[in-house]
C-alpha cells in the first residue's frame, strides 16, 4: 500500500478525550488497519489490545465487510428513513432484533452511543406519557456509569470530569445510585464479585425518596467499561431487575460495550440472564466500519408509543438524518453474517479462561493493585503516582505503544478488549508487553 504524506499541520483537528496540546507536539497517527494490527504512518505493526475503541469485534478491515459497505456506496448512497425507507434498513433491524432477549424486537437506529443513550432515555419518557403517567420523568443513573457525552447522557453519566464543566445545565431531574467498586472487598475477583448485591437495594433508598410515580427510568451499564472494568457483583443485576419492575420504573442496560460478543454472548442481559425494557447499543453493531447505533426496545414500549398517535401522526418526535444510513446497514448484516459465519461471540467465551488466567498473571507486576475480569474484557488497576493520578497509566499507554501494543487506559486502569478473533499468543504478548512496560516505568 503505497502512503500519503503525513500532513505537517495537526492544528485544525481539535481532537477528541484527547490533551491536544501534549498529542501534537508528539503524534501517534494510524495509517491502516487490517485483522488484529494497526499500522502506523512510520510503518510500525500495533496489536490491537482494545478493538479499537472497544468496537471492532471481528477485526479490522474484513474483507465481508469492505465489499458491504463498498457495493451499497455505489448501489445508493443515501435514503431518508423519515417518511420513507430502504430494505437494509428493515434487515439490519431485523437482523439485530434476532440477537436481542426475546421480546426486545423493536429497533430504533442511531449512530453513536451517546445518540442511542439519549434516544432510550426519550423512548422512557414518552412510553410512561403514552400510558398515562406522564409525571413520570426521573432518570436514575449511577456513579461512575459512562453513556456518552449528550446532555442526557452525562446527566444519568457519573465521571465527574465529564459532567463539572457543563454541570450548570444537567438535566434537572437526574439522581444516582452507588458504584459498585470496592478494592477491600473485591480485590482480584476472576469474574464476578461475591460482595456489592446489595447496593441495588440503594434503589429502594432513591424510591422511597422521590416516590415511584415520578421515576421513568434506571440506567446502567451491565459491565462499566470506559469508568475502568467494574464488573457487576453476583445477583446485583437481578436485584436491580427486580426493583424496577416491583415499581414500573423502565430498565435500560447500556450494552454499547458488551453488546455483539464481549462478553461471549450478544449481550450481557443474555449472559446475566437478566432482561431490561431497554438496551442501547452502538460500537460493534457493524464493527464500527460506518457509525451506526441503535436501541432496542420491548414490543410492550413500541407498541405503546406507536398505539398512542392519532392515525396518520408521527408518534415520536425523535430521529437522525443518519438513522439506518444504507452504508452502515450494509455493514452491520455483513458484520452480523460475519460474526455468526466465523462463530466469534463463542470463540470469545472459549478464550474468557485464557484470557482471564493472562490478566491476573499481572498480580504480581509492578504497582497492580487490582485486576478484574469477564469474558474479553480486562482492567489492571495500577497505583497512582502521588498528586498526579492517571500519570503512571499514561505512561504504560505510551510505552506500550512504542512497544507495538495498543491499550486503553482511564485515569490510572489500563483496560483490554481484544476483537474477538484474537489469538491465545496474541493474548500472551499483550499481557506480556504489559508487564514489560511496568518494570520499566516509575
Ligand atoms: C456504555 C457506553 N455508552 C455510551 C457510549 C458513547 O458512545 P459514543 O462514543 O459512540 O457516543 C460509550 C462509549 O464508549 C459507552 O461505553
Amino acid at each position: 500500500m503505497t502512503s500519503r504524506p503525513v500532513i505537517d499541520d495537526l492544528s485544525s483537528f481539535w481532537m477528541p478525550f484527547t490533551a491536544n496540546r501534549q498529542f501534537k507536539t508528539a503524534p501517534r497517527l494510524l495509517e491502516s488497519a487490517k485483522g488484529m494490527y494497526y499500522r502506523t504512518t512510520d510503518g510500525r505493526e500495533v496489536l490491537d489490545g482494545s478493538a479499537g475503541l472497544w468496537c471492532v469485534n471481528a477485526g479490522h478491515a474484513r474483507d465481508e465487510i469492505v465489499a458491504a459497505i463498498t457495493q451499497q456506496a455505489a448501489t445508493l448512497d443515501f435514503a431518508p428513513t423519515f417518511q420513507m425507507g430502504h430494505p437494509l434498513a428493515f434487515e439490519a433491524a431485523a437482523r439485530v432484533a434476532e440477537l436481542m432477549p426475546a421480546g426486545l424486537d423493536r429497533i430504533f437506529f442511531t449512530n453513536s452511543g451517546s445518540e442511542s443513550v439519549d434516544t432510550a432515555l426519550k423512548i422512557a419518557l414518552a412510553y410512561h406519557r403514552a400510558r398515562g403517567e406522564g409525571q413520570r420523568t426521573k432518570l436514575i443513573g449511577r456513579e461512575r456509569g459512562y453513556h456518552g457525552v449528550g446532555f442526557g447522557g452525562i446527566s444519568v453519566g457519573g465521571i465527574v470530569s465529564n459532567r463539572k464543566a457543563f454541570s450548570g445545565q444537567l438535566l434537572p431531574a437526574i439522581d444516582h445510585l452507588p458504584h459498585t467498586h470496592n478494592l477491600e472487598h473485591n480485590a482480584f475477583t476472576k469474574g464476578q464479585p461475591a460482595w456489592g448485591a446489595h447496593l441495588a437495594d440503594e434503589l429502594e433508598r432513591i424510591v422511597a425518596l422521590h416516590d415511584a410515580s415520578t421515576i421513568a427510568a434506571v440506567i446502567v451499564e451491565p459491565v462499566a467499561g470506559s469508568t475502568g472494568v467494574l464488573i457487576p457483583p453476583q445477583g446485583y443485576l437481578q436485584r436491580l431487575r427486580e426493583i424496577c419492575t416491583k415499581h414500573g420504573i423502565l430498565l435500560i442496560f447500556d450494552e454499547v460495550i458488551t453488546g455483539f460478543g464481549r462478553l461471549g454472548k450478544a449481550t450481557a442481559s443474555e449472559y446475566f440472564g437478566v432482561t431490561p425494557d431497554l438496551i442501547t447499543m452502538a460500537k460493534a453493531i457493524n464493527n464500527a466500519a460506518v457509525p451506526m447505533g441503535g436501541v432496542a426496545a420491548s414490543r410492550t414500549i413500541h407498541d405503546t408509543v406507536v398505539n398512542s398517535g392519532a392515525p396518520g401522526a408521527i408518534e415520536l418526535f425523535h430521529g437522525y438524518t443518519y438513522s439506518a444510513h444504507p452504508l452502515a446497514a450494509a455493514a452491520c448484516v455483513a458484520t452480523l453474517d460475519l460474526y455468526r459465519r466465523e462463530g466469534l461471540f463463542e470463540r470469545a467465551a472459549s478464550l474468557a479462561p485464557k484470557f482471564e488466567a493472562a490478566a491476573h498473571g499481572l498480580r504480581d507486576a509492578k504497582h497492580v493493585k487490582d485486576i478484574r475480569n469477564l469474558g474479553l474484557v480486562a482492567g489492571v488497576e495500577l497505583e497512582s503516582r502521588d498528586g498526579a493520578p492517571g500519570a503512571r497509566a499514561y505512561e504504560v499507554f505510551l510505552k506500550c505503544f512504542e512497544a507495538g501494543v495498543l491499550v486503553r487506559f482511564t485515569g490510572d486502569i489500563l483496560a483490554f478488549s481484544p476483537p474477538l478473533i484474537v489469538k491465545e499468543e496474541e493474548i500472551e504478548r499483550l499481557f506480556g508487553t504489559v508487564r514489560d512496560v511496568l518494570a520499566t516505568v516509575q
